[in-house]
Order: structure tokens, then C-alpha cells, then sequence
């Protein structure tokens, strides 16, 4: 199969690796520039499956997204009114296109979206964005698989987030943006891709505080105006990188990180026995002695994030002991659990939690890359089994990888 990926295991890999931008920050500010007047350039967005779907939106609905020579990406949107509608066929590859809820909202007062359904990692309710975009006074209603929304009467408002979730604060942020008075969101998801569209909205001309912490208050603006900025690094693609050398034994300085967005990976990295270290060019992971068994919760940042569990998961297959991992955000990010275990791992899954014993020996085989990060765990994993592991779906682990496979193989990495 012409997307397989073939990885032939055992050997430590050594060197320096450089992070892309971060696919979650990308989406949201790729989507947030049809709110400005002018046009936006944005530097650092990863080339990615996922960024390539939000451009083929864009284009669709007559919204001109384009790569620069200089490998930056402009975005230009039309100053009347453009056809709200996200088509069904490429919204339903990318869970971000319910970020245009927020985004058309701020722009034209109206959206037009396809409902998402449930994916591959867990249901993926909408309740809460459409919770917040109501009280901004927005009329909602979902006819034959769309979300029509209508602003009627707009008004900042004060909106409680039962969970932190990182689209509803996100699509609550962008409409609030260009909603007169003021908007206060509490118990806000935290997450730096929240601050970083918070900066790039307000390098625009938005009035927005708060972000990165459970309170942001927003006052509306009248106009945005379209500006330059630059994508934070992805601190996901990081993580995996720094656990690519603890497993495998070697030693790789991950250059272009905030390495305060690492820390909780960083935290479980030194507890699970490598030696991390932060310096002027980057994250510095260098492999222990041996793999240290250690518990991991998943929770809203700055607790550890759910796309690092499935390749935590990876690693912990090598500890010496038994490790606990609670899986709180997503309900089916277990299904990486039987492709480990066609590989030999020792996992037994109950509810919520999965309990990995330790250590195995891993061997290679056929395994199917369930969603994007179980897909870069299957290659961790690859990379230290016996012998030839193949994945199937790879294509999923395109969708937010940049070049993963060419990164790894100037690691040392036998990857075809
Ligand atoms: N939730 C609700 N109601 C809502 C929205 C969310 O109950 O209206 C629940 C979800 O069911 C889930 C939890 O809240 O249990 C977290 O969902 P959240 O809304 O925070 O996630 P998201 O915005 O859909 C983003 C990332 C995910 C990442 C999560 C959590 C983007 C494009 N996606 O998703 O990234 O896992 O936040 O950090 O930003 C990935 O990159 O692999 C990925 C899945």
C-alpha cells in the first residue's frame, strides 16, 4: 500500500530535530483570519493534511488562502459577504471546521456549518460552543446535519464553560471579538494555543485579556485589521520527538520549543528516568539507564496532554514495572491499545484506565493507525521493535505531522 509506513526497529537515534508550527494553533488563526480586512500572513504553519483541508475551504467558499514563496501563508478574504456554508465532504475530514461557527459569526453575524459527527478518538459534542454563541446572542439551529447560526441581538455576556473545552472557548473568543460590550469566559480552556490566538486577535485590533488563564474577558472591537504573525511551535510534534529518544535509547535536542508548554511532558520524561534538559537551542532528552514505570492523568493544560498519552503509552510498554494511565479528555483514545498488543505489549484496559506491565520486548508487525497520535505512538514503537513494523491508515498521522518520517530518518530512523 502506497501510504504504509515501513519501520525497521532497534536502533537508537541521535541528533537534532527542528519543531514545525503547531497544527492547533494553525487551524484556529487560519480560521480566525476571515475575520480581518486585509490580508493576513501567517508564518510557521506547518505543512500538514489538516492545514491543507482548512485552505481547500477557504478556496471553496471563495476565501483566497495561498502558500508564499518564502513558505509563509496568506490569507485573503473578499470585503463583502462570502457563502457561509462549509461543505459536508471536507469538513467531515477535520474537526476544526467547527471553528468557523466563531469565525463567520465575528465576520458577518451568520454561519452556516456542518455538524460534526462523533471520530475516531470520542464523541465531539458541540454543546458548549453552541452554548456560548447563544449568549452572544445568536439564534442556533441544527436542520439536516448544519448548524445555522444567527446573530440577533449582540451582546457581551458572561458564559460559564462546564469543561474547559479549547473549541468553545476558542469559537467564543472570535465572535465575542467583534461583539459589542464585553464577554467574559469562565473556566476558559488554557491552553497556549488559546493565548496565541488571543495575541493574534489582539495584534489585529481585539481587546482580550485573561488568556492561558480560567478567566478571559473580551471587549468587542469594530474592526480587525489583518496583520502578520508567526504560528507558536507545536509543542505535541515536540513531545513526541523527545519520547522518540528515550525509547529508542539515544539522545535529541528538539530545537524551536517553548519549553514551558513541555513541562508536564517533561515532568513524566525525568520520572520515567531520562535525563531532560532545557538550554538556549531547545529541549535536550537523552535516554536513562533504563525506563522507570510512572502513572499519567490526562487533563486540560497544564495538566499532561491527551496527544501525548497514546505515545507515553508507547514508551511505558518498555518500564520496568507497572504504570497507570487515566485517560480523561477523550473516551475511545484506548484504540491504540490492541494494535500494541499485535506488537506483544502487556496492557489490560478497564473503563477509563489502562495499566501497561512491563517491560516487553516488542516485536514488528502489521498495525493500523487508529488516529493521529495512536499513528506517531505505532511509530515509536516501530522504532525499537524486532524486526519490520508496517502501518496502515498512515495517512492519519499525516494530518498533523510535518515530514515525520524524513525528520526521524536524519535521526537515524530506518523509515520507508
Ligand atoms: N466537550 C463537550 N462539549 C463541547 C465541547 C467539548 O463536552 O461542546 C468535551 C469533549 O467531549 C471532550 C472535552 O470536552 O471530552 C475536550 O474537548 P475540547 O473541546 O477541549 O477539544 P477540541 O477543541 O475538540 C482540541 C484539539 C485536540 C485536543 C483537544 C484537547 C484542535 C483542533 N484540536 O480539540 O487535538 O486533543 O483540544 O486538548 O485544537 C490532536 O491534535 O490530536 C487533537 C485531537
Amino acid at each position: 500500500m502506497k501510504d504504509n509506513l515501513i519501520i525497521e526497529g532497534s536502533q537508537p537515534l541521535y541528533g537534532s530535530v527542528r519543531t514545525s508550527g503547531a497544527k492547533n494553533a494553525a487551524l484556529v488563526l487560519i480560521i480566525a483570519s476571515i475575520m480581518a480586512e486585509g490580508q493576513t500572513v501567517l508564518d510557521n504553519v506547518p505543512k500538514i493534511r489538516d492545514v491543507e483541508v482548512v485552505i481547500k475551504i477557504l478556496n471553496e467558499i471563495g476565501i483566497k488562502a495561498k502558500w508564499q514563496d518564502d513558505g509563509s501563508l496568506s490569507i485573503c478574504p473578499p470585503s463583502g459577504h462570502v457563502v457561509s456554508n462549509t461543505p459536508y465532504e471536507l469538513s467531515k475530514m477535520l474537526r476544526a471546521s467547527n471553528l468557523f461557527l466563531g469565525a463567520f459569526l465575528g465576520r458577518q453575524g451568520e454561519a452556516t456549518i456542518s455538524m460534526p459527527g462523533g471520530c475516531d478518538i470520542g464523541s465531539r459534542p458541540m454543546d458548549l460552543h453552541l452554548k456560548g454563541v447563544q449568549a452572544l446572542g445568536a439564534k442556533v439551529e441544527i436542520e439536516h446535519g448544519y448548524i445555522y447560526a444567527k446573530r440577533k441581538q449582540p451582546i457581551g455576556a458572561s458564559i460559564y464553560l462546564d469543561f474547559p473545552s479549547v473549541g468553545a472557548t476558542e469559537n467564543i473568543m472570535m465572535m465575542a471579538a467583534k461583539t459589542p460590550g464585553l464577554t467574559i469566559i469562565e473556566n476558559s480552556a488554557k491552553e497556549p494555543e488559546i493565548v496565541d490566538l488571543a495575541n493574534f486577535l489582539n495584534a489585529m485590533g481585539a481587546k482580550i485579556r485573561g488568556a492561558g488563564t480560567d478567566i478571559i474577558r473580551i471587549e468587542g472591537a469594530e474592526v480587525l485589521q489583518a496583520v502578520r504573525h508567526q504560528i507558536i511551535p507545536d509543542r505535541i510534534e515536540a513531545g513526541t520527538y523527545m519520547i522518540a529518544a528515550a525509547i529508542t535509547g539515544g539522545e535529541i535536542l528538539v530545537e524551536n520549543v517553548i519549553s514551558t508548554h513541555l513541562h508536564p511532558v517533561m515532568a513524566k520524561l525525568q520520572e520515567a528516568g531520562a535525563y531532560v534538559e532545557e538550554n538556549d537551542s531547545g529541549i535536550l532528552v537523552k535516554a536513562g539507564n533504563k525506563i522507570k514505570p510512572v502513572d499519567i492523568k490526562t487533563l486540560p493544560y497544564p495538566g499532561f496532554p491527551t496527544d501525548m498519552q497514546s505515545q507515553m503509552m508507547a514508551l511505558l510498554c518498555f518500564a520496568e514495572g507497572t504504570s497507570v494511565i487515566v485517560e480523561n479528555i477523550f473516551e475511545n483514545r484506548f484504540q491504540i491499545v490492541d494494535e500494541l498488543k499485535r506488537m506483544g505489549a502487556n496492557i489490560k484496559l478497564e473503563g477509563h484506565t489502562a495499566v501497561v506491565e512491563g517491560p516487553r520486548r516488542l516485536n514488528g508487525a502489521k498495525v493500523k493507525a487508529t488516529d493521529l497520535r495512536a499513528g506517531a505512538a505505532l511509530i515509536l514503537a516501530g522504532l525499537v521493535a524486532e524486526g519490520k513494523t508496517e502501518i496502515e491508515n498512515s495517512t492519519h498521522i499525516y494530518r498533523g505531522y510535518e515530514n515525520i518520517a524524513g525528520k526521524l530518518v536524519s535521526l537515524g530512523a530506518r523509515i520507508k
